[in-house]
């Protein structure tokens, strides 16, 4: 009796832990596809095919300022190997450096902010900011 209590509470933990493991990807990965949407306006005008829009690549740079601070709690070490992350354990094998290249990004993202007025100035500052993206994701995203 007492062990089949003991049992069940294990399970019961264990699913506990699994929906929380799964919350947390999904959050993370909730964020990222809010920063992908603002990249394909910006992307449009750095690429000349959109007009410039500095209401627009504020809008963004607030996105990618606020969700980067927020993802930095939602990489706990037990949602390595989660399912249905893309999340790579090199994540947590070398979590200093993944860490940096999100703090470098927040801060980026803030300093642009505040130097980009005008599209020389956006085409001159942006692309330092979505560097980090691709600069992250090389090492600690799988590929598809
Ligand atoms: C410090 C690391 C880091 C930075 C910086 C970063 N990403 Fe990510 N990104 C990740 C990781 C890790 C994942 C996989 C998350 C998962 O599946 O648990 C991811 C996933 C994504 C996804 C897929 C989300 C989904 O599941 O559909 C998109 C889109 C994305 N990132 C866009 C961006 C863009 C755009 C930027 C820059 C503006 C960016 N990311 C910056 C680490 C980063």
């Amino acid at each position: 009796m007492k062990r089949t209590i003991f049992v069940a509470s294990l399970l019961a933990l264990g699913a506990t832990v699994a929906i929380a493991q799964s919350d947390v990807v999904e959050q993370r990965q909730n964020l990222m596809k809010q920063m992908g949407a603002q990249t394909r306006p910006i992307g449009g005008m750095l690429r000349g095919q959109e007009p410039f829009d500095l209401a627009k690549v504020q809008a963004g740079l607030k996105v990618f300022a606020d969700n980067s601070e927020k993802a930095a709690s939602l990489f706990p070490e037990n949602t390595k190997g989660a399912p249905k992350t893309e999340a790579l354990p090199t994540i947590w094998e070398n979590k200093a450096k993944f860490e940096g290249i999100l703090t470098k990004f927040n801060q980026d993202a803030k300093t642009a902010m505040a130097s980009i007025k005008d599209e020389a100035t956006f085409k001159a500052e942006m692309p330092k900011v979505m560097q980090n993206c691709g600069a992250c994701h090389n090492d600690f995203r799988k590929k598809s």
